[in-house]
């Protein structure tokens, strides 16, 4: 199953992909793991993004597009993947429909996680991630059992560099402006499938699992 996240910052593509991968075992392909990793490690790539990411501003296309070819081509994505904050731009989503053609593939959906942006700011600036495993969490929607603890493997919770007012205010704004034209682009494909993703977090696990279930393969 070849599948593509979509939603604003903060929608719930990660929250999502994590349950979505586990079940359906496939790789989880996001730009933005990708990006902080690379960060993390002092690349090349990594100081490419870096001064884009803290302003909230967009990687340009040229740098995001090659990393998901490259990524794309791997021997584990023979099985499946599941693209998360990719692409973000019309320009990605023709680049996207070139790579697949050349490695003869198909999207089969396009989920797109529908929220109401008001509510991003609260939902972005009481998020903390786990150090070891990535799990994400909020501070009032999905608090750990332990304050600052993961559950899941008892590692340091943290916030994002970019999970400030003043960063998330800028992502919203440019994701604000890319996402209509993106959206248009896909149901013109026939490939979108819109998730209401303002119901209780296993609520929206139910209503995309239901979607892929008929996909299963
Ligand atoms: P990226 O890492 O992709 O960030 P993003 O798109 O801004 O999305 P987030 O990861 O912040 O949000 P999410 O939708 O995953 O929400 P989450 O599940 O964590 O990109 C970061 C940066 O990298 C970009 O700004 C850009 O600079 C660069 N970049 C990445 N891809 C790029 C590309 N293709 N092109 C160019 N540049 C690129 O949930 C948020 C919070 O809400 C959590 O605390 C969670 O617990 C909570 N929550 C989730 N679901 C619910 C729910 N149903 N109810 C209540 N709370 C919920």
């Amino acid at each position: 199953m070849n599948l593509v996240l979509m939603g604003l910052p903060g929608a719930g593509k990660g929250t999502q992909a994590e349950q979505i991968v586990e079940k359906y075992n496939i790789p989880h392909i996001s730009t933005g793991d990708m990006f902080r990793a690379a960060i993390k490690e002092g690349t090349e790539l990594g100081l490419k993004a870096k001064s884009y990411m803290d302003e909230g501003a967009l990687v340009p296309d040229e740098v995001t597009i090659g990393i998901v070819r490259e990524r794309l081509s791997k021997v584990d994505c023979e099985k499946g993947f599941l693209l998360d904050g990719f692409p973000r731009t019309v320009a990605q989503a023709e680049a996207l429909e070139n790579i697949l053609e050349e490695l003869d593939k198909k999207i089969d959906y396009v989920i797109n996680i529908d929220v109401d942006k008001d509510i991003l700011m609260e939902r972005l600036t009481g998020r903390r991630i786990c150090k070891d495993c990535g799990a994400t969490y909020h501070l009032i929607f999905n608090p750990p059992a332990e304050e600052g603890k993961c559950d899941r493997c008892g590692g340091e919770l943290y916030q994002r560099a970019d999970d400030n007012e003043e960063t998330v205010q800028n992502r919203l704004d440019v994701n604000l402006k890319q996402t209509e034209p993106l959206l248009d682009f896909y149901q013109q494909k026939g490939y979108l499938k819109n998730i209401q993703g303002q119901q209780e977090i296993d609520k929206v696990f139910e209503d995309i699992d239901e979607l892929l279930k008929g996909l299963n393969r």
